[in-house]
């Protein structure tokens, strides 16, 4: 495995306090961020089923169900799901969180309404992955995709690149452009409906909702 590949790989939230750590981020980050989740499908029409892929510590798979969405998060580490449990247990609200791989999802062709993928494009480390990961992601779903990514004209991905190109600290976090992310989607049969910053030009974060394309 290439030594890219390998970092992607060591982010998998396997134990239990990499995940708690998960929990303990800035509230005012993780509202900003649960906004911006919500903005996004305020936008979308006609949602019951989402799945929330990955779910981490469940924050969003929360936020959906308290939304009236049937919610059901996956993750590929074990610490991460124990933990999501855990607070959506606290929560109240009511969802499914199981172990699953994004690069192969074990759920059947459009099985959810829409599915969200939210803070880990940005982890994947080529185009190969990205293009597999999409690929699944637009299988499973019926009719929307909402998919953050990093832009690279903003702020902080320029404070990052020079940061890595002086090697005062690599980044592991890769921005790419909305052109060719939506490129891979329209392989899948998907077009972009918007594409929302969570503040442009400044942060990085910004959440791309895509809509599949029926011909009748
Ligand atoms: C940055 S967290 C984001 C989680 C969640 N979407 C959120 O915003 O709170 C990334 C998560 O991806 C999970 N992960 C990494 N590779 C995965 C894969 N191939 N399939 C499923 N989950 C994966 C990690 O375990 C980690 O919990």
């Amino acid at each position: 495995m290439s030594s890219d590949n390998l970092e992607y790989k060591n982010r998998i939230k396997q134990n239990e306090s990499a995940a708690e750590a998960y929990t303990a981020r800035k509230a005012k980050k993780n509202e900003a961020e649960m906004a911006l989740v919500k903005k996004a499908f305020d936008r979308c029409e006609n949602i019951e089923t989402v799945l929330d892929a990955p779910c981490g510590v469940g924050r969003a798979t929360i936020l959906l169900a308290s939304m009236g969405f049937k919610a059901t998060g996956i993750d590929l580490g074990d610490g991460a799901v124990k933990v999501a449990q855990r607070e959506l247990e606290k929560s109240g609200e009511k969802a499914t969180i199981e172990v699953g791989n994004l690069e192969s999802l074990h759920f059947g062709d459009q099985a959810f309404s829409a599915v969200l993928c939210f803070r880990f494009y940005h982890h994947l480390p080529n185009n190969e992955i990205r293009q597999k990961v999409i690929s699944e992601l637009c299988r499973t779903a019926k009719d929307y995709v909402l998919i953050s990514h990093f832009s690279p004209y903003s702020f902080t991905s320029i404070k990052r690149l020079i940061r890595d190109k002086l090697k005062i600290k690599r980044s592991i976090q890769h921005a790419t452009t909305l052109a060719s992310l939506t490129k891979k989607f329209e392989s899948c049969g998907y077009q972009l409906l918007e594409d929302i910053p969570q503040a442009r030009f400044f942060h990085t974060l910004h959440l791309a909702i895509y809509k599949k394309q029926y011909t009748l």
